[in-house]
């Protein structure tokens, strides 16, 4: 019953598989759902809007506004209504236009005004399909965080055999079902995460810090909102703006400041995400002016341990608690991580390597495995690092979360 009372709105673009979105639209109102048909013109070639707002009971979106009264159709409030957009079929043409804003018609100004998670069902020719710019623009859609209902295999219009057949009505209901039902389990959990560098400074001007971008811990945060958790990020001195509601943002410089905001949330959190690259060492003391450059060939700085924050988690961590860590490595990494996941007690540990071409600091990618207490690990290609969020949250979510919900 989870599509009971969602609001969707579902595009329907110029494909043959758009005489499937009659079913698609019965589908959803019979699982309790209120669909919002929005439709592109080429689409009206293949369905006419008589039948769907005849199945939905309302009428069909197609123009941005209605050419007899001058009725403004606004996008930006069926972004605001919907719960979720769902696009099926989606041709070639749209995947395009939506991958790049080309905001030509109702249907794309919706997708790009749409705050609810978006579903993309396309439906095309298996060259169109499997073109190298089809691909692009669907990995682009994907970087987004959209999800995409993967085609089907079998007899295409064109009489030849291959991938491209929309997914099934009855297949694309049970995705969107899942997808809710997660979201569901993911509503009641409270998530920490670190993200970013921190700054260690040594008088008004420098600092020790290293080069994270925060790019790794603000997608996770971004897919842990999307999933429905309300989530606290910590986060060092980044260029980077958060954009969910539900992300409670707390911004602070040194790992002492990461520390005491970390031990102020952890208590009430239900899984915490260490992705921050915590500085280890500070400067023993801090000078309140300008440190002078001396005649000396060489110059010997004083650095004291910081507080190992996962380490301080892992020690406090209740029953019920989830703790994930990262490791960054250079060399041996599998045994370095190994060592970092036993010694902080962390319940997995996501390892990134600096040897890995595109994984690590400041890429929009990363390539990781994971390794959990219990043994079990996960190697993952190289992804952008939306993916290889929705990648670790979901570990999150299987591995522990279900089991102990
Ligand atoms: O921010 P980006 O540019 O996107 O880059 C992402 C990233 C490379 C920073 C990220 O993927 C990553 O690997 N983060 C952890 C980097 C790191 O500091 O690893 P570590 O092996 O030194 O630390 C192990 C774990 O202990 C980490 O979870 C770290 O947050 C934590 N730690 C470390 C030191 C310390 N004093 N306190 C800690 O809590």
């Amino acid at each position: 019953m989870t599509l009971l009372g969602k609001k969707i709105v579902l595009g329907i673009t110029g494909s043959i598989a758009a005489y499937k979105a009659a079913y698609l639209c019965r589908a959803l109102i019979k699982k309790g759902a209120e669909v919002q048909v929005v439709i592109t013109p080429a689409g009206k070639e293949f369905i006419t809007p008589v039948t769907l707002s005849a199945l939905t009971r309302k009428p069909v979106v197609s123009d941005f506004f209605t050419a007899n009264d001058g009725t403004w159709h606004s996008h930006v409030d069926l972004g605001l209504w919907a719960d979720a957009m769902l696009i099926a079929p989606a041709t070639a043409a749209t995947v395009g236009k939506m991958a790049n804003g080309i905001a030509d018609n109702m249907l794309i100004t919706t997708y790009l005004s749409m705050k609810a998670p978006v579903f993309i069902a396309p439906a095309m020719d298996l060259d169109m399909y499997a073109h190298p710019s089809t691909q692009a623009n669907l990995d682009k859609l994907k970087a987004y965080g959209n999800r995409i209902i993967e085609p089907a295999t079998g007899f295409l219009a064109s009489a030849l055999e291959g991938k491209g057949r929309m997914e099934e009505p009855d297949r694309i209901v049970e995705q969107m079902e899942a997808f809710f039902e997660n979201q569901n389990q993911w509503a009641k959990k409270k998530i920490l995460i670190t993200a970013g560098p921190t700054y260690e400074k040594l008088d008004p001007v420098r600092y020790i810090s290293n080069y994270s971008s925060g790019k790794m811990g603000f997608a996770l945060a971004e897919v842990c909102a999307e999933r429905g958790a309300d989530v606290t990020l910590i986060s060092g001195p980044v260029q980077l703006k958060t954009h969910h509601p539900r992300i409670h943002r707390i911004d602070v410089e040194s790992a002492a400041e990461m520390h005491k905001a970390v031990s102020v949330y952890f208590p009430e959190t239900d899984a915490a995400i260490l992705c921050a690259a915590v500085a280890d060492y500070r400067p023993a003391s801090f000078s309140e002016s300008k440190l002078k450059r001396k005649d000396n060939e060489t110059m010997v700085l004083d650095l004291v341990a910081n507080p190992d924050i996962a380490a301080g988690l892992g020690k406090m961590k209740k029953e019920n608690q989830v703790l994930c860590g990262f490791a960054l490595e250079t060399e041996n990494e599998f045994s370095n991580a190994e060592g970092k996941l036993r010694k902080k007690n962390l319940d997995f540990i996501v390892l990134n390597s600096l040897r890995d071409q595109g994984a690590g600091f400041q890429s929009d990618t990363n390539k990781i495995s994971i390794i959990a207490a219990d043994g079990e690990k996960a190697d993952f290609p190289m992804k952008s690092k939306k993916e290889v969020a929705a990648d670790i949250v979901d570990f999150l979510f299987h591995h522990f979360v279900s089991s102990r919900a």
